[in-house]
């Protein structure tokens, strides 16, 4: 029986850009035990901004910790078994604070935000020496995507914050330092790092020497004394200060994707995942080596789960908008009610009927990086109807995934022989028929969806000192595979494709 092989527990804060989940596995199986999801708000102030309250999103963190505990009550299964916990989070996404009050000095500028996009401008236009200064540093272009331009903004425009650097009480941090240092005890002994994947999403980082890079500082005006130590994936960096939790140590710390990569085991080179979030982001595994893309990847850092561990190189695809544009459908236009209401839709009609829907809502990201894309719907007549526009919107997601994998096809020379996929919306079985269908190979998903989460705590429980997982448990409840084929002719979908990129080339240039 299950209770038979109950192991050492492991928890996982997954703070998304629409929520923040808790769970916790038993480390022999990986088997799910308990979870608790809160969806977390987000603010439009102005056209093109997107910001996030820091505190809510702390306290969802708190609050998944509670209920999740509760129902491991329920279950009769004591919280002290939890030995360790482990944190990914939306990557990018950039908090200042008050290292003496804890108070955060602005909203989080969410890694989505446009705000930048003139400081992109106006900085590209003096990089030194080459146009590869920024890129060969950091695996990145330099786009309003990261977050050093973010902080850039912030201490451009917000006096708290400007004040809070001149008196050295300022801190930054994505959002996996701001949950450490605030878990760890905040304005009380709290500790300020971050990991090498995180780090790797700041343009601050360099992903060779693995350290913060002084002449990218300079470039930016970023102050290198705010910025967190940084520190591998997997070791203890402190114990938790409060709640149901307290005295637990915190020991795995990886960006989302990186997470997500880890959860699906990929870790052989040529090895690659898709997460359906808020954004959707394909990564492979290239080993110890950075590998450059020249059709618009990203390099990234994937992982070092642990100290004296080798570091692993990533090229990702990022697509900005995917679960986003179901929550705009449901909370802008209102067509659903929930989100999962969306495949009824779509299953309505089958078809979009010659509609297209770029979500440009940000720009487009890779493998275009044109940040004057907005988004279209396209291909409407008298007979379009909300069905048709649903599905639109879940044909999108899988064209866009498209486009990433084509690039990185022609990046790593070896096609993809399949797609393994993870996340929110990979519960929706048309999307999931839909994204075989469009890139004509099979689509491959787990049946516990929760990857990124499994991630997390596959990090934590490893960590020296805590050793309680193994990175390749044998009894792995998590790898049961549901497998989605292609179900039309390539010609079909190859029509559908150069259809969609028609609708994509319309999308730009909408601001100058
Ligand atoms: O880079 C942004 C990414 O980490 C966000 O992930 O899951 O919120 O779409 P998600």
């Amino acid at each position: 029986s299950k209770k038979a092989v109950l192991g050492p527990l492991v928890g996982a804060v997954d703070q998304g850009t629409s929520s923040t989940r808790f769970l916790v596995f038993n480390s022999r199986t990986a088997e799910l035990l308990s979870q608790y999801q809160v969806e977390i708000k987000q603010e439009f102030p102005r056209e093109g901004w997107v910001e996030q309250d820091p505190k809510e999103i702390l306290h969802s963190v708190y609050e998944g910790i509670e209920k999740t505990c509760e129902k491991l009550g329920q279950l009769n299964i004591g919280i002290s078994n939890i030995k360790a916990i482990g944190v990914s989070n939306q990557r990018e996404t950039t908090v200042v604070w008050d290292k003496i009050t804890g108070e955060p000095l602005y909203n989080a500028v969410v890694w989505l935000d446009l705000r930048t996009q003139s400081t992109v401008e106006s900085l590209s236009k003096r990089i030194p020496g080459n146009n590869n200064f920024v890129k060969s540093k950091t695996g990145l272009p330099l786009s309003t995507y990261f977050s050093a331009v973010k902080l850039r903004w912030l201490l451009d425009n917000v006096r708290k914050v400007q004040k809070a650097v001149e008196e050295k009480r300022a801190l930054f941090g994505t959002i996996d330092s701001w949950l450490i240092w605030s878990l760890t005890g905040g304005v009380n002994g709290g500790v300020h790092c971050t990991d090498v994947t995180n780090a790797s999403r700041t343009m601050l980082f360099n992903i060779h020497s693995l350290e913060w890079d002084k002449q990218l500082c300079e470039f930016f005006g970023i102050p290198m004394e705010i910025l967190p130590h940084v520190r591998s994936s997997s070791e203890i960096y402190g114990l938790m200060k409060a709640g149901a939790l307290e005295g637990v140590p915190i020991s795995g710390c990886l960006g989302d994707q990186s997470a997500a990569l880890v959860g699906q085991m990929c870790f052989q080179i040529g090895q690659a995942k898709n997460t359906y979030g808020t954004g959707c982001f394909l990564l492979c595994n290239t080993g110890h080596k950075c590998v450059f893309s020249d059709h618009g990847l990203l390099t990234t850092v994937a992982y070092k789960l642990g100290r004296d561990k080798p570091v692993y190189y990533a090229l990702e695809g990022s697509v900005a908008i995917a679960g986003a544009v179901i929550r705009w459908l449901r909370d802008n236009l209102g067509i659903i009610k929930t989100s999962e209401e969306i495949e009824k839709l779509a299953k309505e009609v089958g078809t979009s009927y010659g509609c297209y829907f770029v979500p440009a809502f940000s720009g487009l990201y890779a493998p275009y990086w044109e940040p004057s894309a907005r988004g279209i719907i396209c291909g409407l007549t008298q007979f379009t109807n909300k069905c048709h526009i649903a599905f639109a919107a879940l044909e999108a997601v899988c064209f866009q995934t498209r486009e990433i994998l084509d690039a990185m096809n022609r990046d790593c020379g070896i096609p993809l022989s399949h797609l393994q996929v993870d996340g929110g919306m990979t519960s929706n079985k048309i999307l999931m028929q839909l994204q075989a269908d469009i890139l004509y190979i099979p689509v491959v998903k787990p049946l516990m969806p929760e990857t990124t989460a499994l991630g997390a705590a596959m990090a934590a429980g490893a960590a020296e000192g805590v050793d309680v997982w193994s990175l390749e448990p044998e009894d792995l409840s998590a790898v049961t595979m549901e497998r989605f084929e292609p179900q039309i002719n390539a010609e079909e979908s190859e029509i559908r494709y150069s259809t969609w990129k028609k609708a994509v080339m319309k999308s730009m240039g909408w601001v100058t």
